[in-house]
């Protein structure tokens, strides 16, 4: 299984210039990314212009609708960003779930369109620092797998079709990073679970990423030490040199 790291640069940065700029910096300073898939996710109005010239990097999305088309203004559909060249899309994550109200059953119906339109879907999980303090981290989890996940057989959502990534929303944006052991801990956690929805064998297959706060002094500890199958890099995605600098740790491990 290759090493996913996942660039998520959320609603940045301004302009298309400052886009392109950054992303070939990105693919320009990448020298080896053996064993390493590059996913960059840029906001969609820069996706068309992104995608002309990828070489070796992976485009994702930030979110798709559950609809493949329709009266529904100002939504993206999961066939318009396979038509446009995307492989994979992130869903749930905490920032939709906070500021947009987008709740597990609209994840769940995300999940499925994604996966119908031939994408990778980015399922991202986490928990609240208060429901950490409370012990609810795996009731929280726990719930938020199942539900996205709802019915997920049936509608070919097989294991191998998507990827997981635990964000502790109290580790995001906020430089206090996941400890390594705890991350492994609740991966493990996040693959029993699977394993109670598909089978041991299918959980296997499920890349479990890490984010929150990941940065390049960090990044090994969760793919070499925890046993993570990559990560999902905000904040340190946006400046070129670090982010290659995450990728080239991770190639070295
Ligand atoms: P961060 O964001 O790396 O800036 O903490 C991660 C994410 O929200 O995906």
């Amino acid at each position: 299984m290759k090493t996913i790291i996942i660039a998520n640069w959320k609603c940045n940065p301004t302009s298309l210039k400052e886009a392109e700029s950054l992303f070939s910096s990105v693919r320009g300073g990448i020298k080896n990314s053996e064993n390493v898939e590059v996913v960059i996710c840029p906001p969609f109005a820069y996706l068309p212009a992104l995608l002309k010239d990828p070489k070796a990097l992976i485009i994702g999305g930030q979110n798709a609708f559950w609809e493949d088309k329709g009266a529904f203004t100002g939504e993206i559909s999961p066939p318009m960003l396979k038509d446009l060249g995307c492989q994979y899309v992130i869903l749930g994550h905490s920032e939709r779930r906070k500021y947009f109200s987008e709740k597990d059953e609209e994840v769940n119906k995300k999940m499925k369109a994604v996966v119908s339109a031939s994408l990778k879907p980015i399922l991202c999980i986490g928990e609240t620092q208060e429901e950490r303090e409370k012990g609810e981290t795996k009731k929280v989890l726990k719930s938020q797998l199942q539900k996205a996940l709802y019915k997920a057989t049936s509608y070919k959502l097989q294991a191998t079709s998507f990827v997981v990534a635990y964000e502790p929303i109290w580790a995001i944006g906020t430089g206090k990073a996941c400890s390594s052991e705890e991350a492994e801990k609740v991966a493990v956690f996040i693959r029993k679970i699977l394993a109670d929805l598909y089978d041991q064998d299918t959980a296997s297959q499920v890349p479990i990423l890490y984010g929150g706060s990941a940065n390049s002094q960090n990044a090994q500890s969760y793919i070499k030490e925890a046993n993570l199958q990559g990560l999902l890099v905000g904040g340190a995605s946006l400046e070129a040199d670090e982010f290659i600098k995450i990728i080239e740790t991770v190639v070295e491990k």
